[in-house]
């Protein structure tokens, strides 16, 4: 089944036209790759999925919920992109760790302030939120980061980091969780440790829609991928076929940029 169906989705920004009508679905419990040069929509259509920009043309279903369609303004609603905004998590290239807070707190902030709206939360207050942070730490663990649980971001390695953001992502249970560009901040050696954290994901049949660059990852890591340039899809298709054997002539040229390198 779908979990995901975005349909004709298209973006202006003033003159431009940055997304040209990007339609595809993603079944549940697979990792789609997205590629493409710089410029080409991949961010933007991800802050597309997040809420984070209104596209002009298309519709965004979640298990078949319309959670939106840019003909429609009742789906529109302030109010309700809050809530439509959870189907969703995101981790951006630069982390966007809140530097005031531990990593625990990092990961917790969402689902105690959650917690408050919950009918029972005076009487129950210190239950909750002692639930809370053993759910905080179970997905710290889960990143290799027990041991952190109490530093603070500036404490941590960038690598360190980003699986703080991926387990603050992940605690609000999203449908699909997205990663833009993951481990481009990162120098090598802490690429790795984060690719193998998204690589355990993958195996644990999370949904995914990450944007990289990061060939042999997709390649391996994937089950879907999208090459974009300029604002459409190019090609799409089983991660290992498109990457290996790509139909398109764009495809092919974008590709042999990454196989010259060493
Ligand atoms: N808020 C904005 N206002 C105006 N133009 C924008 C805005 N955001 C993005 N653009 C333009 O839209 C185009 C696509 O940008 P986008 O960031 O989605 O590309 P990208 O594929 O993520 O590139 P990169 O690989 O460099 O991250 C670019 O030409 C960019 O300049
Ligand atoms: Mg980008």
């Amino acid at each position: 089944m779908a979990i995901l169906e975005v349909d004709g989705i298209k973006k202006d920004f003033g003159p431009t036209t940055v997304l040209k009508g990007i339609s595809f679905s993603l079944e549940e419990g697979q990792a789609l790759a997205i590629i493409g040069s710089s410029g080409s929509g991949k961010t933007t259509l991800l802050r597309c999925l997040n809420f984070l920009e209104t596209p002009d043309s298309g519709t965004i279903r979640v298990k078949d919920e319309l959670l939106f369609d840019a003909a429609d303004p009742t789906t529109q609603k302030e109010r309700e992109i809050r809530r439509k905004r959870l189907h969703f998590g995101m981790v951006f290239q630069s982390f966007n760790l809140f530097p005031q807070y531990t990593a625990l707190e990092n990961v917790t902030l969402a689902l105690k302030l959650s917690a408050r709206e919950r009918p029972d939360y005076k009487t129950r207050r210190r239950e909750l939120l002692t639930e809370i942070d053993g759910q905080g730490m179970a997905l710290l663990e889960m990143m290799g980061l027990k041991e952190r649980a109490e530093h603070y971001p500036h404490q941590l390695s960038g690598g360190q980091q980003q699986r703080v953001a991926i387990a603050r992502a992940l605690a609000l249970r999203p449908d699909v969780l997205c990663f833009d560009e993951p481990t481009s901040a990162l120098d090598p050696e802490l690429t790795g440790e984060v690719l193998r954290v998204i690589r355990g994901l993958a195996e644990k049949k999370t949904t995914m829609v990450i944007v990289t660059h990061e060939m042999a990852f997709a390649r391996d890591v994937a089950d879907q991928v999208i090459f974009m340039d300029g604002g459409v899809i190019v090609e799409q298709g089983p991660a290992r076929e498109v990457i290996e054997h790509p139909t398109q002539e764009r495809t092919r040229q974008f590709l042999s940029r990454y196989a010259e390198q060493p």
